[in-house]
């Protein structure tokens, strides 16, 4: 009771106007194209509720519907108390969201207009906040924006702090957190871990609370160190994709389907030992067998049933070719058709980019693929660096699409990045010309799952994913040029994910530290 009364006593207008620049004490992460303020607090009604009236878009699937369920469990589960209030003017009640969504359709491809306007202002009998969105998926970031300027206070209503206008523009198309789930169905893991679809799931919807994996998310197939092959023959895989792809989706996630050839797969040799160059030579997979190139052409046409998503990832990384060179049926295939190990690997990496193209898909490849023979990589390519620094510049000048994601300072499994470099790697690095910016299609920030399980993947990922969102997310201009200016608001963030349940580390210490000593999660 005490407690009811000192906060209530503190309540009170809210006074903050500020101009166009962001104001310091909004607490939005990552931060939208634009925010202008209102002077208001509003009170959100205890009924709460959705409006949809001129949307053209009819939620016949609910998506619109269940994102709104999901706003009231984070509001209503947000147990920070706001002191600073002041005096309670509960005359301003916030009644409910109306949504108008400008088109019919929830397709989420590559190039989805993700844009967003909210208007929070107390006008109107009764008042309700305003979105307007191209599509349901700008609307679901809306709503993401919307929960975060929520708080709640002992009076039982959660209050919304800031009113004002909030534009979410879209940047960079990719923005993307990387798992690499050792799959269910596995008998036996070995160096890849196994994550439990609690845990993916639970995943998927902080990767939604920092808008970071807008346009997709992604996993890996069939890695050497899976028991890959078993997803393809198992039903029950199957059915295991097509849930989390339809989970992912409703929160506006796309998930991409890598499947890395002709290294980084041996496993696929325990269901099909033709597959393996020999007994004792397994990787990389036969270049000279057809068989190969089948079974590939079948996971592919697998795949395409089930990701209808524009791109596939065809891998390509450190390929190690020697088992072709000391396999002598292998090594007389190359003889025949005047090939050598390295144009061996050239030959496999074109002839997989061909399949993949003849189901439809454009190709993501590593930048080994590049490096090697990037002239004669398809021009529908996307290179995905990874090795260092500097290689989207040199991808973009050949006319190519690029990846960001050096692994110096976007790869989560270097847990001694601390999140202020994942801020400041800029995917635009010295690259200046217009036309070679728009083939950097963004960035990812990798989570390797031999270094993370159910016990620690969360921490792994945040709140070092939290600072690549924002760089994806935001436009460069008005990107933080000292990442100590947004300490507070980015600690505020994973302050946030806390409350909602998710294990973010603190941000004083690289990645998984744990809490220094006593204190308020602001200050860790
Ligand atoms: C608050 O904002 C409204 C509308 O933007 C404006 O008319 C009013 O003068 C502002 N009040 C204060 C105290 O700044
Ligand atoms: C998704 O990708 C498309 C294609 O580049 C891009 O136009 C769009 O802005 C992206 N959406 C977001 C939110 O990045
Ligand atoms: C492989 O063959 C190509 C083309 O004939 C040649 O340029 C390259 O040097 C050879 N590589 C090796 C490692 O022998
Ligand atoms: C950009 O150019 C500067 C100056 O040449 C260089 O020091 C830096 O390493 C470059 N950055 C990248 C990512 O290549
Ligand atoms: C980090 O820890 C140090 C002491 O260990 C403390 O002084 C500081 O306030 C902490 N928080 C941040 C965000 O650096």
């Amino acid at each position: 009771m005490i407690w009811h009364a000192i906060c209530l006593g503190l309540l009170f207008q809210l006074i903050l106007v500020f101009g166009s620049n962001y104001p310091k004490n909004v607490n939005i992460w990552p931060m939208p194209e634009s925010v202008e303020l209102g002077n208001k607090t509003l009170f959100i009604s205890k009924d709460f509720n959705l409006k949809t009236d001129a949307s053209k878009y009819k939620d016949h699937s609910g998506i619109l519907k269940d994102g709104f369920t999901r706003l009231l469990d984070v509001i209503t589960s947000n147990n920070v108390i706001e002191y600073n209030f002041g005096k309670v003017d509960q005359s301003v009640l916030l009644q409910g969201i109306h949504v108008v969504i400008l088109s019919e359709g929830d397709e989420l491809q590559y190039g989805v207009d993700e844009s967003y306007k909210l208007n929070i202002y107390p006008k109107g009998n009764p008042i309700y906040a305003h979105i307007e969105a191209a599509t349901i998926y700008g609307a679901l970031h809306a709503l993401q924006t919307f929960s975060q300027l929520c708080h709640f206070n002992l009076n039982t209503r959660k209050l919304v702090r800031a009113c004002g206008m909030y534009l979410g523009g879209q940047y960079r198309s990719f923005k993307i957190c990387l798992l690499l789930p050792t799959l269910v169905g596995c008998k036996t893991y070995t160096s890849r871990h196994y994550q439990s679809l609690p845990m993916i799931k639970k995943v998927i919807d902080s990767m939604a609370y920092a808008k970071l994996i807008i346009n997709l998310s992604r996993w890996r197939y069939l890695h050497s160190q899976d028991c890959g092959m078993v997803l393809i023959q198992s039903q029950n895989a199957i059915q295991w994709l097509l849930q989390l792809k339809f989970y992912a989706q409703r929160r506006g996630i796309n998930v991409l389907a890598e499947l890395d050839v002709p290294g980084h797969a041996r496993s696929w040799g325990i269901g099909y030992p033709a597959l393996w160059p020999s007994k004792t030579c397994q990787e990389p997979l036969d270049v000279s067998n057809d068989f190969t190139f089948k079974l590939i052409n079948g996971v592919l046409s697998d795949f395409s049933k089930i990701f209808k998503y524009r791109f596939v990832h065809l891998g390509g990384d450190e390929v190690d070719t020697s088992c072709w060179n000391l396999t002598p049926r292998i090594r007389n295939w190359m003889k025949q058709k005047g090939l050598n190990e390295s144009t061996a690997y050239e030959y496999f990496v074109l002839k997989a980019q061909k399949i993949a193209l003849s189901h439809g898909y454009e190709v993501i490849n590593w930048e080994e693929t590049f490096n090697h023979f990037g002239n004669e990589l398809d021009r529908k390519t996307v290179v995905h660096n990874w090795l260092g620094g500097g290689v989207a510049e040199q991808v973009v000048k050949a006319g190519l699409r690029c990846i960001v994601s050096n692994q110096d300072k976007w790869y989560l499994d270097h847990l001694n990045t601390d999140w202020q470099t994942f801020y400041m790697n800029e995917p635009l690095e010295n690259i200046t010309k217009p036309e070679q910016q728009k083939l950097v299609i963004g960035g990812e920030v990798c989570a390797w799952a031999e270094h993370i399980d159910v016990s620690d993947i969360e921490q792994t990922i945040w709140p070092r994913a939290a600072a690549a969102a924002e760089r994806l997310w935001t436009v460069p201009d008005k990107l933080a040029k000292d990442p100590n200016d947004v300490t507070s608001r980015i600690s505020n963030f994973r302050c946030l994910l806390n409350q909602r349940g998710v294990a973010a580390a603190p941000l004083n210490l690289s990645g998984r530290g744990a809490p220094t000593g006593p204190g308020s999660c602001y200050l860790q």
